[in-house]
């Protein structure tokens, strides 16, 4: 019996050995309980590569928005190949800001391109390059015949992907999570052939629509217009806000400008209310007809439909979004020993650290602030639920500065928005201590 017991407690003692020995082989407790699940970090994997998928190139059904309903794809081809109007060349659609991921073009067209040998000027070499699925965020749909586009439609990447325009300007590999500031989302509405959807939504006329929409300006849009109807703010400027990128999000609570939710909550927010894909979707809180009077009035709080196209991508589209990590400057870009010297004000006098807590540089827990901490006024923070604005996350925030800085860009550099919080906070820095703080910016 004695001994019976003693094989069994040498067994326990082995068996623990090799589960501590099978930690340390995995260099970590989560990756050994990943192991444990059976293939763990590869089901995470390819749960990444999945999102990835989805935010280039899921339209979660939305072509019958942009393409049916406001007929854009008509816009596109043009009078000459069957559309409407002059059709979009690629000339016109880079100007608008969108962009050619050179990945996705054979090897004879980009050759063509660096000759200088493709008509840019031809809608029809639009048509083209959408049947390629080039066009970073727009996905064409075409007839049996293959000539004609039957429908068009959106993804996430129209708006949070850029490229490196390694080819040509507008032409490149792919960076998704970079916000497109080139991209006049308002423009490239003003051309669909049928606005009745917003005008209907909005309870307005065309020429109010396009009037709003020719506010927004390039890397803007407005997420909150359908919403509360607001065109303009009291100021008589866009009430569009900039476009944010979706990189170093991981770690970060609450999202949006505004502090809307979490990520998957704003996925399915922007798949179902913005892109218009088929979906489900819940907010009480858009009943509020005083603060979301257009939101209430459409019941947009409460999206069903029998075919749901979206909420089954939310998963792989989250923990693609939390793998984006926040892409790291040149280092000479900034001045390295300046820089040094302004993470010590930033993490000290400069009490940024108070919020922007490193090295996610939100405030780890509840990060929403009131207007008045930040000595910004409340337009924007009273469209949203919360009546707050979240503290940025930084990593990389000189690389997406195109366009300004806060939620609607009102601070055309770091500098200014440096000395905006010296007078805000009343820090009293120095001259020195506010540029130190901006190269110090500059490095994240
Ligand atoms: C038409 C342009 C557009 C499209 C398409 C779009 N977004 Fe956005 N996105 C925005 C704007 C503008 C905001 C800021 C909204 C606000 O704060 O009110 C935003 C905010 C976000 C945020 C919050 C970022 C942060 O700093 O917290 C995430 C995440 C995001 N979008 C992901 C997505 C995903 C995923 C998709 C596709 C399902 C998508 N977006 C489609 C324009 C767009
Ligand atoms: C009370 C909390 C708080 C403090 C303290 C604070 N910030 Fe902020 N910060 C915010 C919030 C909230 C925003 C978002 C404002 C908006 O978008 O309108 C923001 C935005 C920013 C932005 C703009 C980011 C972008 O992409 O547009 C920068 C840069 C910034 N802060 C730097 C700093 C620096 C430098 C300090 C110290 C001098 C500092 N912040 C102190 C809360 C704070």
């Amino acid at each position: 019996m004695r001994s019976l017991a003693r094989r069994l407690v040498a067994v326990f003692v082995l068996a623990v050995v090799a589960t501590l020995a099978a930690i340390v082989v995995n260099g970590s407790v989560a990756a050994f309980a990943d192991r444990g699940k059976g293939h763990g970090e590869d089901r995470g994997q390819s749960l990444v590569k999945q999102g990835k998928a989805i935010f280039r190139d899921d339209t979660f059904g939305d072509q019958a928005f942009w393409g049916d309903a406001l007929q854009l794809h008509k816009a596109i081809e043009g009078a000459n190949l069957g559309g409407v109007g002059a059709g979009v060349s690629p000339k016109t659609a880079l100007a608008v800001g969108l962009k050619v991921d050179s990945k996705r073009l054979p090897e004879d067209v980009v050759k063509a391109l660096q000759a200088g040998k493709v008509d840019l000027d031809d809608p029809a070499t639009t048509l083209a390059l959408l049947k390629l699925n080039a066009v970073v965020g727009v996905k064409g749909f075409f007839d049996d015949s293959g000539q004609h586009l039957s429908s068009v439609g959106i993804t996430c990447a129209l708006c949070h992907s850029t490229v490196d325009n390694s080819l040509a300007t507008g032409i490149g590999k792919r960076l998704d999570g970079w916000p497109n500031r080139d991209l006049n989302v308002g423009a490239i509405i003003s051309l669909a052939p049928n606005l009745t959807p917003f005008t209907s939504l909005l309870g307005v006329d065309e020429a109010t629509v396009k009037k709003v929409l020719a506010g927004w300006g390039p890397g803007r849009f407005d997420a909150e217009l359908s919403l509360d109807g607001k065109g303009f703010r009291p100021d008589g400027a866009t009430a569009a806000t900039l476009i944010p990128p979706a990189y170093g999000l991981a770690g970060v609570n609450l999202h949006t400008f505004t502090g809307w939710g979490s990520i998957p909550y704003w996925n399915a927010f922007v798949a179902n209310l913005e892109m218009h894909g088929i979906g489900n979707f819940t907010d009480p809180r858009l009943d509020d007809a005083t603060k979301f009077p257009v939101a209430a009035r459409a019941g947009l709080g409460h999206v069903t439909h029998s075919e749901d196209l979206i909420t089954s991508k939310l998963p792989a589209l989250h923990a693609y979004q939390l793998s984006l990590r926040a892409p790291k400057p040149d280092p000479s870009s900034f001045d390295a020993a300046a820089a040094e010297r302004g993470k010590a004000v930033f993490n000290g006098p400069g009490k940024c650290a108070s919020c922007h807590m490193p090295p996610v540089f939100t405030d780890s827990g509840w990060n929403l602030h009131t207007p008045a901490e930040i000595c910004v006024d409340s337009f924007q923070a009273d469209r949203s639920p919360t009546g707050m604005y979240r503290t940025t996350p930084l990593g990389g925030v000189s690389l997406h500065g195109q366009g300004g800085y806060y939620h609607d860009g009102r601070f055309k550099t770091l500098g200014d928005v440096v000395s905006h919080y010296n007078s805000c906070l009343s820090l009293g820095l120095s001259t020195g201590q506010q540029s130190d703080l901006v190269e110090y910016l500059k490095s994240l």
